[in-house]
């Protein structure tokens, strides 16, 4: 592992508002001097993680940041226009918002290995970016929300798109990435005391390759937008419970099963797919636990995703980490 990549042995977790805003002070100090008077862009996914290294990064150098934020197709509903309300609306950010939905899909169509997919993604997000900061005039740095967990496993678990060095053409970017060495209970303590709305700092962490490692196998479009609307039934049915899970989302495997729909009052075979709700609960998202959801919870749910186009079967996954991964791919 990288130097630079590994945590101190005595760095204290960061559980208190004191000790996130040590951590603030220390690194809007260390960003200064790395950034000096020169230009940053950030990926902005609008996930907790890149909205706290904006956060960051605007209390260290102000407006030399631009925010990018690229739609690949594979983000939740709502969360292009949500990213853009936020961050270019209500905190004044320099956001550019880059429509790249085809160009991901295109180059994702019939690749069904996860970790082909992770790497494509992760390959044309770079290629995006280095689009981008070739339009905007000096941009010396590149601004990532990498976090410790990414790190750890993508030394032989799964190939985080966000960890690893930029391509040749892009040897003039230097990365910065604030909150690196910190687990995600850490990220969100920081975020907190960084003023940022609960909304935000609570949100349930989405992996950058988004959907696309929930939309299991070769993505098509037409699933994937099954798997679009599942996610928002279930964030909003299950972000009603008075206690919510730490990550609760869809996947949708590749498989399809017999259904039976009424036509006319005669009942027709069709092959439809299967989604599958899963909710877990961790600290550090190394291990995981399943929580309780009710019942009639999961019924409500069940009633709502039927409806969806091409969707005949409902599953709930029950499967803790270990054996399982938190994610599906
Ligand atoms: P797993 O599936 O490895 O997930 O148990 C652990 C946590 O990491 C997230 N995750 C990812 N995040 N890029 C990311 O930025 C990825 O490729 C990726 N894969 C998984 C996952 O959502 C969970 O919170």
């Amino acid at each position: 592992m990288e130097q630079g990549n590994k945590r101190p042995d005595n760095m204290k977790r960061i559980t208190t508002a004191a000790l996130a805003n040590a951590f603030i002070d220390e690194q809007v100090k260390a960003l200064r001097e790395q950034i000096g008077d020169k230009k940053v862009l950030l990926a902005l996914s609008g996930g907790v993680d890149s909205s706290v290294v904006a956060a960051l990064l605007i209390k260290a150098v102000g407006n030399q940041l631009t925010c990018v934020h690229v739609n690949h197709g594979l983000l939740r509903k709502g969360e292009p226009e949500q990213v853009i309300e936020v961050f270019r609306n209500q905190l004044g950010a320099n956001l550019v918002y880059v429509d790249a939905v085809d160009r991901f899909l295109d180059a994702l169509a019939g690749v069904s290995e996860p970790e082909q997919k992770r790497k494509i993604i992760g390959k044309i997000f770079i290629d995006v970016f280095a689009e981008e900061a070739r339009k905007l005039d000096g941009i010396s740095f590149l601004g990532q929300g990498t976090i410790y967990p990414d790190i750890l496993e993508s030394h032989g678990v799964k190939a985080h798109h966000n960890v690893g060095g930029l391509p040749e053409d892009m040897r003039d970017f230097e990365l910065v990435e604030p909150v690196k060495l910190l687990y995600k209970d850490e990220v969100r303590v920081v975020g907190k005391a960084l003023g940022l709305p609960d909304s935000m700092v609570y949100r349930q962490p989405f992996p950058g390759p988004g959907l696309g490692v929930r939309c299991v196998g070769a993505i098509t479009r037409d699933r994937l937008e099954a798997l679009r609307e599942a996610d928002a039934i279930v964030r909003e049915e299950i972000g009603k419970l008075p206690v919510t899970p730490w990550q609760y989302f869809c996947a949708i495997p590749d498989i399809v099963s017999t259904g039976i729909k009424y036509e006319n009052g005669k009942g027709v075979r069709y092959m439809g797919w299967a989604v599958v709700i899963r909710a877990v609960n961790t600290v550090d998202a190394v291990t995981a636990t399943v929580p309780e959801i009710p019942f009639s919870v999961l019924c409500t749910m069940r009633d709502r995703i039927v409806k969806i186009p091409g969707v005949n079967r409902v599953l709930w996954d029950i499967s803790e980490k270990p054996v399982a991964t938190i994610e599906w791919e």
